[in-house]
């Protein structure tokens, strides 16, 4: 690389990467196939439309780059649609916004501090600020209120209705979810973009046959690059004509949404680096694998609870834990910042109810998708949650979290990243 300032950065972000366990539940560690889709000639591309319908020349060979994306990920969720453009979740959300309901419209979505996305309508976001919008919660017991839902969804009457999360570790009983939409005739948006890769691996129930539409980041449990998709079933008819609001329209409203609603040219550099992330997720290895993220979620959460740490729920169900540090004496982000210089990285959350405010919550998220992808199991977990604890307890001995921080080295070389050999 002649931009050497750069090259000493990516290769610094790599050892980080390497020397260290990610814990964030939203990251993950792509194969060298979806890295080199990433560092290919198909970024130049420019080819705004889709699919034999461009307005720019030269997109045969990027036609089939996307239509090869799209079909993979049909097959692969059992949809009859699938939009593979959306730059990434945020404005992939904003599309379905844009496609179904007006400014000034009632839309629902889960509250950010229990656990929802800045785009199921919080107020500083575009969804609270175009929309007016009600927000649900979670009960006491950490687990959706779905009385509340249901209650929020009669009253208030949304038109749209976001479900969700990027804190939550329990299942959605999407059933359940339709059936409050229903009470209000409200769309019903599935927002799986932390569960997609569970759901393939059959680890957590679809929404397909609930949801009028879904949405999923590529990045997280799915291991893709980061990116989007919007997934629906219907007819899709031309996507430059107008058409009504209708289940059947569906594909043709969230196809205009993207463009000319929202985004100019796709990115086809990600495009195929998706398609090659479907096929890995198609592959038998990916079930075994989603499958493996929640035993290792699971008996981290026994073996932290164990340790008397107090786990939002009691547990998980998923590829994520969000922990209450009250009764640790700690603070959330202090706790981010000593496991930091020990190489484990999660990050500070609040917790429902969370009585401290939000730049400084009382709790810690912490997630399996990326250590499971390195080959790590549950005996691993028991040696993670006990470093944990010790550095929790020791959380103002640099020396002491030093020392941590080699012994996680250490583990770390005998579980390379994608692609990397392991270090004798
Ligand atoms: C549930 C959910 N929706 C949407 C997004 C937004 O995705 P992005 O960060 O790619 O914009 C996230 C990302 O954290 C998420 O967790």
């Amino acid at each position: 690389m002649q931009d050497k300032v750069i090259e000493e950065l990516i290769k610094a972000e790599t050892k980080r990467q390497r020397e260290g366990l990610e814990m964030i539940p939203s990251e993950n560690h792509t194969s060298p196939d979806v890295l080199k889709a990433l560092g290919s000639r198909l970024t130049d591309k420019y080819s705004e439309g889709y699919p034999g319908k461009r307005y720019y020349g030269g997109c045969e060979v990027v036609d089939k780059v996307e239509n090869l994306a799209r079909d993979r990920a049909k097959k692969l969720f059992g949809v009859s649609h699938a939009n593979v453009q959306p730059y990434s979740g945020s404005p992939a959300n904003q599309a379905i916004y844009f496609a179904l309901v007006d400014p000034g419209d009632t839309v629902m979505g889960m509250h950010l501090y229990y656990g929802g996305h800045m785009t199921h309508g919080l107020k500083v976001n575009f969804s609270g600020t175009l929309y007016n919008s009600v927000q649900y919660h979670t009960g006491k017991d950490g687990y959706l209120d779905y009385e509340e839902m249901a209650d929020m969804a009669t009253r208030e009457k949304p038109k749209l209705i976001f479900v969700g999360a990027t804190a939550y570790p329990r299942i959605f009983d999407w059933k359940k979810l339709r059936e409050i939409a229903d009470l209000c005739n409200a769309w019903l948006i599935a927002d799986v973009s932390h569960i997609s890769g569970l759901i393939v691996a059959g680890a957590h129930p679809s929404p397909v046959g609930y949801a009028h539409v879904i949405m999923t980041t590529t990045h997280k449990t799915l291991r893709g690059p980061r990116g989007a998709m919007i997934l629906c079933d219907g007819n899709p008819s031309n996507p430059l004509k107008a058409v009504e609001r209708t289940p059947e329209n569906l594909p043709t409203l969230i196809d205009r949404a993207i463009i000319p609603g929202l985004q100019g040219g796709p990115h086809n550099h990600q495009t195929a680096a998706i398609a090659i992330a479907l096929r890995e997720a198609s592959l038998p290895s990916f079930k075994t694998y989603g499958k493996q993220i929640v035993k290792n979620a699971k008996k981290l959460a026994d073996e932290l609870t164990k340790r008397d740490f107090e786990l939002v729920t009691g547990g998980t169900d998923n590829h994520l834990l969000l922990v209450d540090l009250t009764n640790k004496k700690v603070i959330g982000a202090e706790a981010e910042v000593a496991l930091g210089k020990a190489g484990i990285t999660m990050n500070k959350n609040t917790v429902p109810f969370d009585p401290r405010p939000p730049f400084s919550p009382s709790g810690i998220r912490m997630g399996t998708p990326a250590l499971t992808t390195r080959g790590m199991k549950e005996a691993q977990m028991v040696q993670i949650a006990e470093w944990i604890d010790q550095v929790i307890e020791h959380r103002n001995d640099d020396k002491f979290l030093e020392k941590i921080h080699r012994d996680v080295k250490k583990l770390c070389k005998q579980y390379p990243l994608p692609g990397e050999a392991k270090a004798k």
